[in-house]
């Protein structure tokens, strides 16, 4: 569960654990994990009235997950479905590492995200919320072909754009311009598009169904 009290967000969790430095308060038997704007795209998007759906049974796919700062947050809400987390780094699964002792049901895949799509493992799968967070020139196209193939029916997925690493030759508004463009000529509908300005810079953050 998601709280927010004071204008500050939570996410509720039975763990006593700190993954990132995050600020823990006790309350009841739960402890309340605060997630900040600041450390994650999607606690940003949350504050520029993005709205993420999961429930404690949803299915996840996480694509550049790197030391957990943002999945440690979904992992609290998502208590019971699968969660895969994919990085290419090394070292970002080490950092990974606390977290998995912690909540069992997070599966690490440590590849290049170009390769999920053919994936033998996740081919058998279907996720509820399908986010991917990489800076990669390419990261639109893999995303849509990511979401084709394993976003659920009715499910909900979005995707963190770092504009200067898709083109640094062109404005944010230009990038955002043209790889929405990809997005819908793809067949997937945009449901909101949210600048993540003043939390990150030439950062958009595009809510996609399909
Ligand atoms: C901005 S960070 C992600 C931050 C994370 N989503 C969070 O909020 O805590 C981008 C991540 O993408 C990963 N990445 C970059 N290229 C990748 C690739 N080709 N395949 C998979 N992951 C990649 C990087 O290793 C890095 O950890």
């Amino acid at each position: 569960m998601i709280q927010t009290i004071k204008n500050r967000t939570y996410t509720e969790t039975k763990d006593n654990y700190n993954h990132y430095g995050e600020k823990v308060i006790k309350e009841g038997g739960l402890y309340l994990r605060e997630w900040s704007p600041n450390n994650s795209k999607i606690a940003a998007a949350m504050r520029k009235g993005f709205s993420l759906k999961l429930k404690d049974n949803s299915t996840v796919l996480y694509v550049g997950c790197s030391t957990g700062t943002t999945l440690s947050h979904i992992a609290d809400i998502a208590t019971k479905g699968d969660i895969i987390a994919n990085d290419v780094s090394m070292e970002s699964m080490i950092g990974l590492l606390n977290l998995l002792k912690i909540k069992k049901n997070v599966i690490p895949i440590l590849s290049d995200f170009r390769i999920l799509p053919e994936n033998k493992e996740l081919n058998k799968d279907k996720f509820d919320f399908v986010f991917q967070d990489v800076s990669q020139k390419d990261q639109t196209d893999v995303f849509i072909e990511l979401v084709k193939k394993f976003l659920n029916k009715g499910g909900q997925a979005a995707i963190s754009l770092k504009t200067r690493s898709i083109d640094s030759s062109k404005s944010p508004k230009q990038v955002l311009v043209k790889e929405s463009e990809k997005i819908r000529k793809a067949g997937l509908k945009i449901l909101k598009t949210i600048d993540l300005e003043p939390f990150e810079k030439e950062h958009y953050f595009l809510e996609v169904s399909f």
